[in-house]
């Protein structure tokens, strides 16, 4: 388990590492977007990550490729249905 705090509603949740960011975000409720089925495909699950970015998996290609196309990315841009959880705790601000 990890804690994951979300912003702007700041809740905080005990959720599963090794999920999916995005997964977990759904779990819980939060008012996470996906137009592509979790695929990395349509950047609607787009988060800032702004605690904690280290414990998600790393980028792949794919995701770093559509990230460059998306507006309002950042350094701490992620696509949460590509970030898989780790075992610390993150701080996302959903978009
Ligand atoms: S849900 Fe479509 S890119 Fe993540």
């Amino acid at each position: 388990m990890t804690t994951l705090t979300v912003l702007p509603s700041g809740k905080s949740y005990d959720v599963a590492a090794g999920s999916s960011l995005l997964a977990a975000l759904q779990s819980v409720g939060e008012p996470i977007h996906s137009k592509c089925g979790g695929e990395g495909r349509c950047d609607a699950c787009h988060v800032h990550v702004t605690v904690g970015r280290k414990s998600l998996s790393k980028i792949q290609r794919a995701e770093n490729e559509k990230l460059d196309a998306t507006v309002g990315v950042s350094s701490n841009s992620r696509l949460a249905c590509q970030a898989m959880l780790g075992e610390e705790a993150i701080t996302v601000q959903l978009l």
